[in-house]
């Protein structure tokens, strides 16, 4: 069992930010990630699909022999992890907007929170910012266009600093201090983010916290590797492998990239 890689899933190539902290938090594990980019943005659709994409992409990775599950996807999380946690018996780890220490930190009492209608508007979202964000005023902003134009490899285009422009402007007017990204694929936009933003507004994204969460639930179920070597990566992607190769491409590992249909 402890031998299992960590399987991963997210609408697309996005959740790789999330990978990149698991390997570098857990080297020795084995990873297994499927990029669902062929039903990418999950953030347009219904919470009946998102639930049966989550569920479809869940048991692929049991079929690849997962010892668990880390929902690198904040739109399939904020509106599938529940049902899935009462379905499959492994254990699952999502990854929700980082609202709490924006809320706790901000001085302005103003921050924004960039992701997805579907993480927007789903039920634990509102529960999470009703909980932390009494007294604050929270700027949501849905980034539309913005998954699509990552899985098209066009963070650097013309197109994509007018529409981040047109997102994060608003929010600067309003004086936040702390921008929450929502998004497992927007961390690809911290360099494009910090030319926008003042220096004065911290970025916050959740992917070192789901990494220390997926270590603390793999020791607290006997679960951790005792592999002394370098872990395996494995990523598969049911549309075109060309952005996954990229997007990976800059890192140190070698991983294994193939296409599959799923
Ligand atoms: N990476 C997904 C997330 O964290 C993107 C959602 C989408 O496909 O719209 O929400």
């Amino acid at each position: 069992m402890q031998h299992k890689a960590i399987g991963i899933f997210d609408s697309g190539i996005g959740g790789t930010s999330i990978w990149k902290e698991i390997a570098s938090a857990m080297p020795h594990e084995n990873t297994i990630y499927l990029a669902d980019s062929k039903y990418a943005p999950y953030g347009k659709r219904s919470k009946e699909e998102i639930l049966e994409l989550s569920k479809k992409n869940t048991e692929k990775l049991l079929e690849l022999n997962c010892k668990i599950i880390v929902v690198a996807c904040n739109t399939a999380t904020t509106n599938a992890i529940k049902v899935l946690r009462e379905q499959y018996d492994v254990p699952f780890i999502g990854i929700e907007p980082a609202i709490k220490p924006a809320a706790i930190y901000t001085k302005t009492k103003k921050i924004g929170v960039l992701a997805t209608k579907g993480t927007l508007s789903s039920e634990l979202f509102s529960q999470t910012s009703d909980l932390y964000t009494q007294n604050i005023e929270v700027i949501e902003v849905i980034g539309s266009g913005l998954v699509e134009l990552i899985e098209e490899d066009k963070i650097n285009s013309n197109e994509m600093d007018i529409l981040l422009r047109s997102y994060i402007e608003p929010m600067i007017r309003k004086n936040i201090d702390y921008l929450v990204l929502g998004c497992s694929h927007y961390p690809y936009l911290i360099p494009n983010l910090k030319n926008i933003l003042s220096d004065d507004v911290v970025i916050i994204d959740s992917g070192e916290a789901v990494a220390r969460q997926t270590k603390s639930i793999l020791t607290a179920n006997n679960l951790v590797n005792p592999n002394p070597n370098k872990g395996s990566h494995t990523f598969y992607s049911n549309a075109d492998i060309k952005t996954l190769r990229n997007i990976l491409s800059k890192g140190n590992t070698s991983p294994i990239i193939s296409a599959l249909d799923f």
